[in-house]
């Protein structure tokens, strides 16, 4: 075995204070509650985007403006944009308002010259709005580029979970993270479903990924699948079922194939996890 644990590396002077001023000065605009986020959003955007440009609003009055300039002026406030989960029919419109600008500015973020892989600057700016979005956000969130969420508010987090670039969090029924959950690339967990004779009639589910649960590159659980404690879904599996504690399950549908060496006594974890799942794996 080889371990080849992370190399610790900090941005230069210069720009770990930027980033740092920046950073400060936004988490204590978004923790006053008269802050209005829609504005926050534009006017962030617009300095990430147009820098030096001048004045918004000079720009936008002006008619020799052209009408895609326009329109991406616009954009930059997310009141001008619309987002696929605003026309989900549950949507809890007032909650989504208010996490709106936030999952806003987090996705063109990412997009931004000062985002994408940038990962000293975007993991810290994901952690700052992941606490004003999520249900609940534990310690140490650490989460890499381009994830995206449904509604947002519905997912719990707990400490130092990492998501990996690329993961789709389909939050509409819920999904809840424990501590030292891992989600790795382009994974994508879901917590709704729709039948397969309407496609109108949506089943909401909650999906629980338990302490310490590891879900690899490009796999995929299914809404109101519990994976227990320290188990492990491997590369592109799908797991249609609940995934017992400390199981390795592979395959689609996946499978245990092998219960980790470091799981306590076989009977333990058969007690543990008959007492949670409700339909395990084969
Ligand atoms: C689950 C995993 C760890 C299995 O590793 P392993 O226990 O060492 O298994 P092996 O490589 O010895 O393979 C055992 C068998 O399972 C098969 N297998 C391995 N991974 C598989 C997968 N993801 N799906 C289906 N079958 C798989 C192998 O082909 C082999 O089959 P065989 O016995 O018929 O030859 C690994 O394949 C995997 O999915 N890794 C994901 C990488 C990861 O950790 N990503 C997260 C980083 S953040």
């Amino acid at each position: 075995m080889v371990l080849l644990p992370l190399r610790q590396i900090t941005l230069p002077e210069p720009s770990a204070k930027a980033v740092d001023t920046w950073l400060g000065e936004l988490g204590e605009q978004l923790d006053d509650l008269g802050c209005n986020r829609y504005e926050l959003c534009r006017r962030t955007l617009y300095d990430l985007y147009y820098p030096g440009a001048g004045s918004y609003h000079d720009r936008l009055e002006d008619p020799d403006t052209p009408a895609a300039t326009r329109a991406a002026l616009l954009a930059l406030d997310p009141r001008h944009v619309t987002l696929e989960p605003e026309y989900y029919c549950e949507v809890d419109e007032s909650r989504y308002a208010k996490v709106k600008p936030l999952l806003w500015l987090w996705q063109s973020f990412d997009r931004s010259p000062l985002g994408g892989g940038n990962v000293a600057a975007g993991v810290a700016l994901r952690r700052l709005l992941a606490g004003h979005i999520f249900k609940r956000c534990g310690k140490n969130f650490k989460c890499f580029q381009f994830v995206e969420f449904s509604f947002g508010y519905n997912l719990e987090v707990g400490d130092n979970v990492v998501v990996h670039r690329h993961v789709l969090l389909d939050d509409r029924g819920g999904i809840v993270l424990g501590d030292r959950v891992s989600i790795a690339d382009y994974a994508n967990i879901y917590s709704h479903t729709h039948s397969i004779t309407d496609q109108v009639d949506v089943t909401n589910a909650t999906t629980v990924l338990e302490e310490g649960a590891r879900i690899t590159y490009h796999a995929t659980v299914l809404a109101g699948v519990r994976v227990g404690a320290e188990s492990m879904v491997g590369a592109v599996g799908v797991a249609t079922r609940d995934v017992r504690p400390y199981h390795v399950n592979l395959g689609i549908p996946a499978k245990s194939v092998r219960v980790k060496p470091n799981a306590p006594t076989a009977g333990e974890v058969t007690l543990d996890s008959a007492a949670r799942r409700s339909k395990p794996d084969a």
